[in-house]
């Protein structure tokens, strides 16, 4: 099969590697039709993780059943699936109480919590930019979808991970009807976040970022657009809530946080919240951190620690919590949402290319290039729209 292969910092190829296949009774084979490249690649193909040479990307897909193992009873060959980002068992203590992303028994690491497709230091697992995709205890991690998403792929792969992540950014922050809400980052991430608080009816949704074209898509649905290249943003959201700063505030951008000239600040935009939230406000942090980053320019980082403004935080009783998504806590209600036209999450996206295509996909979505916003790949050639 053809599969995009991390072949060293910023470098890709489409390659011919060993077809996916069943290895346990348990496992579903997926032929990817739709396959999306995400924020969290990007720290992966920039070399700032350990993810190792050879492997497979590919961690927000969907596509239609062309397998089962003998021990799969709900999944049937033919089933259009979008698969959770993270690969979760269902029956550990974590997965029992739907915290997925920090199942006890798929990572390879006795010590660690939580496995993905494609991904740096969550087990061993293929990912499915490519043509086929092994999907463990299938019955657990697919999310088996109506007939009408076949046609409407941009939409239904997004439950994959970002539109789960942004909700979960909002349930972290604890968005309730009325709120205001602040969210760092402005990339699909970051914009889930804000189409999530919208679905939530927060009164006022501000999105910092310095890209006008990531701004502008926050404004189509009606958030406040802040760009940090032109003004403050802890000024702007104190001015926008009579000086008491945002109910809520989501963080959306991780560890690669940089100064609008680029300089890299993995603190910035975590004090940036604690001084843009309100006395006893609450912050949710889905942006990804990394407990050693020894390619960051941040001394302190480099060992996964961070100037953080701990001091304030207290001090204004905030609360922050913090981690991966757990995909599967949410994404069937989100399904619900697309189905009856309450959520249309496609409205990010500007680039659907065929899989060979992804070398280029991967270098412009890198660049934040103006109009890159979001970018799927379809490794059947099909539009699927
Ligand atoms: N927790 C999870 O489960 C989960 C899931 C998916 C992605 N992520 C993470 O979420 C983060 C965002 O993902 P994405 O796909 O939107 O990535 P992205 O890199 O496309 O978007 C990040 C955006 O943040 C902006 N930014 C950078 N520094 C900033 C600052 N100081 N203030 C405001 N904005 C700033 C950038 O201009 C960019 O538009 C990444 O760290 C990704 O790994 C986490
Ligand atoms: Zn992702
Ligand atoms: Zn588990």
């Amino acid at each position: 099969m053809k599969a995009t292969v991390y072949e060293g910092p910023r470098s890709v190829a489409v390659k011919e590697v060993p077809d996916a296949r069943i290895e346990r009774p348990t496992d579903v084979l997926v032929r990817i039709t739709t396959t999306n490249i995400c924020g969290s690649d990007l720290h992966m193909y920039e070399g700032r993780t350990d993810f190792e040479e050879g492997r497979i990307f590919g961690h927000e897909n969907m596509g239609e059943v062309v397998a089962v193992g003998d021990g799969v009873d709900r999944v049937r060959v033919g089933d259009l699936v979008c698969l959770p980002f993270n690969i979760s068992c269902g029956f550990c203590r974590n997965c029992e109480k739907g915290l997925t992303a920090f199942c006890l028994t798929t990572p390879d690491n006795p010590k660690m919590a939580g496995a993905a497709y494609g991904f740096a230091d969550m087990g061993p697992y293929d990912g499915g930019q490519a043509e086929l995709l092994r999907v463990p205890y299938g019955d657990h991690n697919c999310l088996v979808l109506p007939e009408e998403a076949r046609e409407r792929q941009s939409d239904y792969v997004m439950l994959s991970d970002i539109f789960p992540t942004g909700w979960h950014a909002t349930q972290l922050a604890c968005v309730q009807p009325g709120d205001t809400v602040v969210i760092y980052g402005a990339g699909p991430v970051g914009l889930m976040a804000a189409l999530s608080a919208t679905l939530k009816s927060a009164s006022k949704i501000m999105v910092v970022d310095r890209h006008p074209d990531r701004l502008a898509l926050a404004e189509e649905i009606g958030a406040i657009p802040i760009d940090d290249s032109k003004v403050s943003p802890v000024d702007q959201v104190n001015e926008q809530t009579d000086g008491l700063g945002a109910d809520r505030g989501c963080e959306c951008v991780g560890y690669q946080a940089h100064d609008p000239q680029g300089h890299e600040h993995p603190n910035l935009t975590l004090n940036n919240l604690v001084q843009s939230v309100k006395f006893t406000g609450t912050i949710g942090v889905v942006g990804v951190f990394i407990p050693q980053d020894p390619g960051s320019p941040d001394k302190l980082y480099k060992e996964g620690e961070i100037a953080f403004d701990y001091g304030l935080l207290w001090f204004k009783g905030q609360t922050i919590g913090n981690g991966q998504a757990n995909i599967k806590a949410y994404n069937r209600q989100l399904c619900g949402l697309i189905q009856a036209g309450k959520a249309k999450p496609s409205w990010i996206v500007s680039h659907e290319l065929p899989l060979d295509k992804a070398p280029e996909g991967y270098q412009h979505f890198d660049a934040r290039d103006n109009g890159w916003t979001k970018v799927l790949m379809h490794p059947d050639g099909g539009s699927h729209n």
